[in-house]
């Protein structure tokens, strides 16, 4: 009976944890204090979750299943595990300095920016729903792109309906050809790169408890986040082919000066990876005793870099939706000009794009009778963002 008892309270207690468990939120690693915000905007977008279902249906479609695994865990945590390869601030310094050496860094690079802060490696800074898509300046000089909770996920899934409509073009335009009766492209590589290409903006672009975002430092003549993703696909073992077409999405490996950036943002990542690159399988070196790919420049290159251009637009249509709330919060209002800038617009113009996503809210302000519908919306994300940052 007792035996009964104990075994009783043992189901009990495991079934009262497990609730615990399964309520708890994620514990992620970064140390930004607006994450936690971000997180709950994210998770109130209905942009934003439905992008990542049409992200993970992609990947479920992916042929290789190593491959859709290894993306569905990159995915559901995006831990920075690279830094695991070099934990103390000298280990640090020294990838820095091997950077430097090499000329892969510029001089203003330093060891945060290739380390951005979290509180432990083996788990992702923020999930990939709340991340931005890029990064806003706190001073209005750029509105970004696709940079509020929920922008990351909305930024990758429009680069993903992109370049499988383009992969789809190039099968139907070239397969007839006389020369070349089967034109072969790999989805699997598309859809990886495009869908990694921009997954450690999750550790760069930590939010701040101000609403703004950290400042992403430079490798090469590229962001951070571009690098460092490469740097963890090398962590993570993904496969060569995978790595290459990511690497090309800022440009194309086509050959002369754009080839030798792919081939440079593979160096340092593999440097910051401590991995060698030659063994991996990316790159070869040349009879002139030069670095290149392994690759020549495929077709999937140049889709993942054309998919990723949405920027133009999105850009330029969240800078007029953060012009345009901020002249409706001091006309209907009443706020005062001193309350336009700061954390309390911050949270504002974060609330308001991940409710109604840049391009959509754009889409009303050129319709007539836009401060009629964007005005409820804007009093939402009021009380929103102020039971948010109190
Ligand atoms: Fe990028
Ligand atoms: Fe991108």
């Amino acid at each position: 009976m007792q035996c009964k008892n104990i075994l009783l309270s043992f189901f009990l207690l495991s079934a009262i944890s497990l609730t615990v468990l399964a309520k708890q939120p994620v514990a992620w690693s970064g140390v930004g204090q607006g994450n936690s915000r971000a997180e709950e905007l994210a998770q109130q977008s209905i942009a934003a979750k439905s992008a990542m279902q049409y992200i993970r249906k992609n990947i479920l479609e992916i042929k290789r299943r190593s491959l859709r695994t290894q993306l569905l865990g990159f995915i559901d945590n995006p831990a920075p595990t690279y830094q695991l390869r070099a934990v103390t601030l000298e280990e640090k310094k020294a990838v820095l300095e091997e950077l430097r050496k090499a000329n892969l860094v510029p001089e203003t690079t330093n060891v945060e920016g290739i380390y951005p802060p979290v509180a432990d490696p083996k788990r992702g800074a923020q999930s990939f729903l709340a991340a931005p898509g890029s990064y806003y300046s706190a001073s209005y000089t750029s509105a970004g792109h696709h940079s509020y909770p929920g922008g990351l996920p909305i930024h990758t899934a429009l680069n993903l309906r992109v370049g499988l409509a383009m992969l789809r073009n190039y099968k139907l335009q070239y397969t007839n050809s006389q020369i070349s009766p089967t034109f072969l492209l790999s989805s699997d590589v598309v859809v990886s790169a495009i869908i990694l290409h921009d997954v450690m903006k999750t550790l760069v672009f930590q939010w701040n408890d101000d609403g703004s975002q950290f400042l992403e430092q430079q490798v090469g003549t590229t962001g951070t986040h571009h690098v460092l993703g490469l740097a963890e696909q090398f962590c993570r073992n993904f496969p060569p082919e995978v790595i290459i077409a990511t690497a090309s999405a800022h440009n194309p490996p086509r050959p002369g000066e754009l080839r030798k950036k792919v081939v440079a943002y593979l160096r340092a990542a593999a440097i910051i990876a401590r991995v060698d690159p030659i063994k991996y399988g990316v790159l070869v070196e040349t009879d002139l005793g030069e670095y290149d790919l392994t690759l020549p420049a495929l077709a999937e290159h140049f889709i993942v870099h054309l998919s990723d251009a949405d920027y133009f637009y999105s850009e330029h249509a969240a800078a007029t939706v953060v012009d345009r709330i901020r002249l409706l919060a001091e006309k209907e209002l009443g706020w005062s000009k001193a309350e336009t800038t700061g954390a309390k617009f911050n949270w504002l113009r974060n609330t308001f794009l991940s409710m109604s996503t840049g391009i959509a809210a754009y889409q009303v302000i050129i319709e007539k009778g836009e401060d009629r519908k964007l005005l409820p919306l804007l009093k939402i994300a009021v009380r929103k963002s102020e039971r948010l940052y109190q």
